[in-house]
């Protein structure tokens, strides 16, 4: 076993991923003192931005490579911010040379990774959700739509960067979306479909940190998925976020906790899965009470981005015990009382082509209740910041109110250009007296 698997000292961190959850999350572990480095691996144009805080571009993006740097730059802790690595098996590998790791291994990243083995935990652990038919092939999948008659959400099983999934309003989107799926656009992720009922009702995303055994839950985020205001357009990883929805309150999150993380943990344990990680539940709450509308086996993005600013001092330690499997032994994770709030600015494109390449010019205010992260950014040759993807940074605000933390992300997304550069200018407007 490496020495490194016994330290209690947390001193060195690496976060693998490239995103705004990662950035965030950088952010947030770096105000800790007794922290004294971390690496963000492979990083993106904001990386390094925090005090402690390097970009590490591995030399391959194999599993090996990444593992061996861990071990050489003596890394105390690994936090796996992305679904595909943790559906991939590199918390396991990594745990079998001896790391620390926070995220699920790959049984446990299912929770994700297959929507149909999802599904089949909840039903077994009675956690509610909408009814479902699973099929493998194309004619299957019509007859199920055939004998329903009504329009169902189709899913492709597996992983699809978000795009696997459409609400029909006529039976006959429906019949297109199955038969996309088995044209092979999304790949493997499309060898077998979900059929969903269509359920109903405002979504609220929960999250609890797990050690295998047991459970912090985080503030419940609401995400935009829509890339438009209103509610419109396609859907997208998320255009905006804030926390702590306002949904659900103590009592709700408290009876959910009971309802959906619990059993999800021990229908886990029933499997023999000890799961270290993110459980993230998107909920829709309908007229009959709040069903589960998918599980992630990481945070989601951009809500991690309004979370980590209310974290308080503990988080590091809380990930450090979290990822050891000694939750029980940890400080307590206490919580800002703020209002966080994240505005997605996108590219010219995002989410079907965004366009790269453009330059970023950033002259937002100091504050210390502002953030800028960094997601679809990087750094070119002259050391200008230049866009490399669809959602390229986001403005994170606290306040005292919503309408306070909305103003200040507002009045500094004008300090911020790129060429195509576009926002929703109506995120919160579930909580927002003015917009
Ligand atoms: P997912 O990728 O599973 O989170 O689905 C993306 C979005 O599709 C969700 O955020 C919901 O807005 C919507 N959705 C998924 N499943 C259903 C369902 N059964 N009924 C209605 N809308 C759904
Ligand atoms: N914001 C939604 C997700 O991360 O899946």
């Amino acid at each position: 076993m490496a020495k490194n698997q016994k330290t209690k000292e947390l001193k060195r961190i690496l976060i693998v991923g490239n995103g705004g959850r990662e950035n965030s999350i950088a952010w947030a572990l770096s105000k800790n003192q007794s922290i004294d480095q971390i690496y963000v691996c492979p990083g993106n144009g904001g990386s390094a931005n925090f005090a402690k805080c390097i970009r590490l571009k591995p030399k391959s993006e194999d599993q090996k490579t990444i593992i061996n740097d861990c071990k050489r730059l003596n890394i105390n802790l690994v936090i796996i911010g992305p679904e595909v690595p943790l559906a991939e098996g590199l918390a396991d590998k990594m745990r079998e040379a001896g790391l620390t790791v926070f995220g699920p291994g790959k049984d446990g990243a299912q929770l994700e990774a297959s929507k149909e083995w999802s599904k089949a935990l909840m039903i077994e652990n009675n956690i509610p959700t909408a009814r479902y038919w699973a099929a493998e092939s194309k004619e299957e999948a019509l007859e199920i739509l055939k004998r329903f008659n009504q329009p169902l959400v189709i899913k492709a099983d597996g992983l699809a960067a978000g795009k696997g999934v459409t609400v029909c309003d006529t039976i006959e989107e429906s019949k297109e979306a199955i038969k996309d799926i088995f044209s092979g656009k999304f790949g493997s992720a499309g060898n077998k479909v979900i059929l969903e009922e269509k359920i109903e009702g405002p979504e609220v995303s929960i999250f609890a940190l797990c050690d295998g055994e047991k459970l912090i839950v985080l503030p419940p985020a609401q995400d935009h998925k829509r890339l438009l205001e209103g509610d419109h357009g396609p859907n997208t990883g998320g255009m905006g976020a804030y926390a702590p929805a306002l949904l659900i309150n103590e009592k709700d999150l408290e009876d959910l906790t009971k309802l959906v993380l619990i059993p999800t943990v021990q229908g886990l344990k029933k499997k023999r899965i000890k799961y270290i990680g993110i459980i993230y539940a998107g909920l829709m709450l309908t007229s009959s009470g709040p069903k589960v509308i998918e599980f992630n086996c990481r945070f989601g993005d951009p809500e991690c981005q309004a979370l980590m600013p209310l974290m308080g001092d503990e988080f590091a330690s809380v990930l450090f015990a979290c990822a050891r499997g000694e939750l029980e032994s940890s400080p307590k994770l206490t919580f800002r009382s703020e209002c966080s709030v994240c505005v997605v600015a996108a590219s010219k494109g995002y989410p079907e082509s965004p366009q790269k390449g453009e330059k970023v010019n950033i002259s937002v205010e100091s504050n210390p209740s502002l953030q800028v992260f960094h997601a679809g950014t990087t750094i070119d040759e002259f050391d200008n910041i230049v866009t490399s993807g669809g959602r390229v940074l986001s403005i994170v605000a606290q306040g005292e109110s919503f309408d306070k933390a909305f103003d200040l992300v507002y009045s500094n997304l004008k300090k911020i250009n790129f060429d195509g550069m576009h926002f929703r200018r109506d995120i919160g407007y579930q909580v927002r007296d003015k917009y």
